[in-house]
């Protein structure tokens, strides 16, 4: 996977640059190129040349070094790799990142790229939990940059906490995973729902679902990694926008259901938003006041997206992917929805309390197709995410070579 591959290696200041020789050992042992920028913080903890042996290549560290720039410009240096890695990433070098400053070779390489960054932070636990680190690593997360770590556990300065540089197995396997590699997506477009729905009772008030739109924005996420053109149509959740796909934000499942239409046609819908099935057959137009007691809300049952987009003629998505949430009698409701809503696959997930998949970060689910039930086991939502785009990816390339 990593044969024949180039990263840039950015080093910045902090203990856990010694690290990073370990990691520069491991990625020449899998065949990578590994060219590396030592920051004047990383020199501080590694030398030029331990690092230059290990990486069997010249390190560069001076912006204004006239021998590097005539040898290579920090703009070519930035672009003849495919991944730049950024480990250690200290606490000054995501917030320069996150404001697009450029005052030394790390910073600059970093703003001139135009290839996938992915960063180990390693910082103090308290720099790690202040809002400003916070608010820099969600501009950074907007922006596309990935990030691996860090990890809880003692910390060199003393203390206890969030802050370790994730270890070097972790970070290969996240450059793994960053790698632009195969696209089996390529060509391919992709629909996919997420989040609540809100359904307006009056201009305050509205009915939903605890949904946080995790596994959806995952599954967007991860589907456009594989190189299809996704549109995610999301209902209000807190998840940022995943990198490099066409968002679209509804609030209400007719909206939801409006913007799916619009989106086709798809090769692949998959339906991972709780939408709401009724909504308020009357909204009020004024905010409800408590001296009439408590209103009588009339529901009317929502249309079913999935059902639509499955019983959709020739405008029917080659695959069609639902979820079912269920709290009983898990798969034995979600092969009976699978046949009810007419779609192809089934995700289903058990949402009882006690599990903590409603809005956690973790899965444990079936998948249900034409030739069973699969058990997956418990994993990331993330993780859930990587294998539901694979094996989209196969179904479509078994379809078209049918
Ligand atoms: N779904 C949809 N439109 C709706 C309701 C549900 O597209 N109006 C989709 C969801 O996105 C999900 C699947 O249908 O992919 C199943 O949703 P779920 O809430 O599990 O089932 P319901 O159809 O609501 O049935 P029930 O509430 O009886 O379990």
């Amino acid at each position: 996977m990593l044969d024949g591959k180039r990263i840039l290696l950015i080093i910045s200041g902090g203990i856990a640059a010694y690290k990073s020789l370990e990691l520069i050992r491991r990625l020449r042992e899998r065949g990578a190129g590994v060219r590396c920028v030592l920051s004047a913080g990383g020199a501080e903890f590694v030398t030029p040349l331990s690092v230059a042996s290990l990486s069997g290549e010249k390190v560069y560290s001076e912006l204004f070094s006239l021998t590097d720039e005539s040898e290579m410009g920090h703009i070519r240096l930035s672009r003849e790799v495919d991944l730049v890695v950024v480990a250690p990433a200290s606490a000054d070098l995501l917030a320069k990142m996150a404001a697009g400053l450029a005052d030394d070779l790390a910073s600059t390489a970093l703003l001139a790229t135009d290839k996938p960054v992915l960063v180990a932070p390693a910082m103090n636990a308290r720099m790690w939990e202040h809002p400003a680190t916070k608010r820099n690593l969600r501009t950074l997360e907007a922006d596309g940059v990935l990030r691996v770590g860090p990890e809880a556990g003692d910390l060199a300065c003393g203390e206890e906490g969030e802050g370790r540089m994730a270890e070097p197995a972790q970070i290969l396997a996240a450059i793994e995973q960053a790698l632009p590699g195969e696209r089996p997506l390529g060509g391919k477009r992709a629909l996919v729902t997420s989040g609540p729905t809100q359904e307006a009772i009056d201009p305050v008030r509205y009915i939903s679902s605890r949904s946080s739109g995790k596994q959806g924005h995952a599954i967007a996420a991860a589907c456009a990694r594989l190189g299809a053109d996704v549109t995610l149509v999301s209902g209000p959740t807190s998840q940022p926008d995943p990198a490099g796909v066409r968002v679209v934000r509804i609030e209400s499942a007719a909206e939801m259901h409006a913007a799916c239409e619009q989106a086709l046609p798809v090769d692949v819908a998959v339906c991972a938003a709780a939408v709401a099935d009724w909504r308020v057959a009357r909204p009020r137009g004024h905010k409800v006041k408590k001296d009439g007691g408590p209103p009588k809300l009339e529901l009317v049952e929502n249309a079913d997206i999935l059902a639509a987009l499955s019983a959709a003629g020739n405008r029917r998505p080659t695959l069609v992917v639902g979820f079912a949430a269920e709290t009983e009698k898990v798969v034995k409701n979600a092969v009976a929805k699978r046949a009810r809503k007419g779609c192809d696959w089934i995700v289903a997930n058990d949402v009882s309390p006690r599990t903590g998949t409603l809005g956690g970060d973790r899965n444990a689910v079936h998948l249900i197709t034409a030739d069973g039930v699969e058990r997956w086991p418990e994993m990331s939502k993330a993780a859930v995410a990587e294998r539901l785009a694979a094996r989209v990816a196969e179904h479509l390339a078994a379809a078209r070579d049918a």
